[in-house]
């Protein structure tokens, strides 16, 4: 955290994301806070608490007007107030097209090589246009000076560094884009291909988690727009001006916060085993993550029925735990994903099921980071099966609660936390077998096996935490500034 602190700029900064950090419901009467499950705000909620500065978003819960000032302001977090968030209010139709249509039935699947076709239409289009130039004003509107440094971040505001560059020339826009980038053939689907480079290259400084996505990148730039690429220093200059293309790759707090107030590891067992009805033996996988066709939450069921076949002696005697938080519901390729893998549950459940058990619990609700924490401290293994995936904080954050230094993680190669975390046991989700081998891998690892392949992984995520990757970035960033004032760009 000092080392975040040690590069905090004089300059005002902001963030702009679609997801707000917190969200004020109202059920029952009552307004009820929730804190999203999204990697993003689990990433950079701690970064703003540091930085004491404007959090810029889309204000989406039920009871998010009550809690504002004038202003649509609202100083968070409610227990500690250190920094204000701006709450930006988004009609129906602008959600349905830039949030739902556009990024999410679009830009989502085209980043994401999970096989569900993007979909592009030109009114979602209009609205993605219209909802970040709202955006880009408000962000004039609350800046306090001509060159603050504005943290612009993920897929839903390809086109808001531009428009920031417009109105403020001598901000500092640091845009980083949470998700994979796709080849230059798969991203050439997309119907304003130029337009969205054009507005990401309005940034000073664009990061990607991995050197493969800003690879993915340059191949795009050059293949589709009149640009200078320098390779050597990961610059790219198009319209007079450079960016600094570079892999920040994310990471968690640390100490991470939601190890605080945590019973015993032996105490979660006891409180998880319980909860769901499990016999004291059971051992337990679990899957925490919200309910999206990336995840490939399908995939690691059939790999529990493909365990339960080929190694029999797991029958009654191990569950796969499978958290899945609401999200998108209002898109079919979402609803389709829920209602798939119920039944699915469901077959694989009534054909193994006996007695009190069944091998897979699927919870499809919203847990709050401490239920989370409890349910990683509780299990034997963990199970990160992305199809694809930019980081994935989940194998992370079950990492960084296992402070016993027991658990296995099993991670998909496709996610970008698998080039960080070689020790965990590495899978393909689509090869089934593989997996099924992987869990009975897991489970019958020894103490001392895990124990090394946890001291490694806590150490490479202790020291690369995600006050290192703001940091790094806020140090680009201020290299920048201080360049800048002596070689002006045009
Ligand atoms: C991913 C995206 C984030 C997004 C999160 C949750 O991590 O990169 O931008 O906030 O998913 O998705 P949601 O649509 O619920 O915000």
């Amino acid at each position: 955290r000092q080392l975040l602190l040690d590069q905090l700029p004089d300059a005002q900064v902001m963030i702009v994301s679609n997801r707000e950090p917190y969200i004020h419901n109202r059920e029952n009467g009552e307004i009820k806070l929730q804190i999203p499950a999204s990697g993003l705000v689990s990433a950079l909620e701690p970064v703003m608490r540091a930085c004491r500065g404007v959090w810029i978003a889309h204000g989406g819960g039920s009871a998010d007007r009550e809690t504002v000032d004038k202003n649509s302001r609202l100083m968070v977090p409610p227990a500690d107030p250190t920094y204000a968030l701006r709450r930006v209010w988004l009609s129906e139709e602008e959600q349905d097209g830039y949030y739902y249509g556009l990024a999410n039935e679009g830009l989502w699947p085209l980043c994401h090589i999970a096989f569900i076709r993007p979909t592009f239409r030109e009114q979602d289009w209009a609205m993605y246009r219209a909802v970040n130039q709202r955006f880009a004003d408000v962000v004039v509107e609350e800046a306090t000076c001509e060159n603050p440094i504005v943290l612009v971040q993920d897929y839903h505001f390809a086109l808001l560094p531009r428009m920031i560059r417009k109105a403020l020339p001598k901000a500092t826009v640091v845009t980083f884009w949470h998700i994979p980038w796709p080849n230059a053939e798969t991203f050439s689907i997309c119907p304003w291909r130029e337009e969205i480079l054009d507005g990401l290259l309005g940034s000073s400084i664009l990061g990607f988690h991995t050197q493969f996505h800003c690879n993915n990148f340059f191949d795009s730039v050059d293949r589709f727009i009149e640009s200078r690429i320098d390779h050597e220093n990961s610059l790219v200059s198009f319209g007079g001006r450079e960016t600094l293309v570079r892999p920040y790759p994310i990471s968690i707090e640390w100490p991470p916060r939601g190890l605080l107030n945590q019973p015993s590891v032996e105490q979660c067992r006891i409180n998880v085993r319980e909860r769901f009805g499990l016999a004291p033996d059971t051992r337990i996988a679990v899957g925490v993550e919200r309910f999206d066709y990336t995840k490939g939450i399908l995939d690691r069921m059939r790999a529990v029925d493909d365990l339960l076949t080929m190694a029999p002696q797991w029958r009654g005697k191990f569950v796969l735990i499978q958290v899945a938080a609401p999200t998108r519901s209002k898109l079919d390729a979402y609803a389709a994903l829920e209602a798939e893998a119920r039944n699915l549950a469901d077959e694989i459940n009534a054909k193994y099921a006996r007695d009190n058990w069944s091998p897979i619990l699927l919870v499809v609700r919203h847990h709050e980071p401490t239920e989370v924490f409890e349910l990683f401290r509780a299990a034997d293994a963990c199970v990160v099966s992305s199809l694809h995936d930019g980081m994935n904080l989940v194998a992370k954050e079950f990492i960084a609660a296992r402070d016993d230094e027991r658990g296995v993680l099993i991670l998909s190669s496709f996610a970008g936390a698998a080039y960080e975390l070689p020790e965990a046991l590495i899978v393909n989700p689509y090869d089934t077998h593989q997996m099924a081998k992987a869990y009975d891998r897991a489970l019958t690892m020894s103490e001392e096996e895990q124990a090394g392949r946890m001291q490694i992984m806590v150490a490479q995520i202790s020291e690369r935490n995600v006050y290192r990757w703001a940091a790094q970035m806020l140090f680009d960033a201020s290299w920048l500034r201080r360049r800048e004032k002596i070689v002006p760009s045009d």
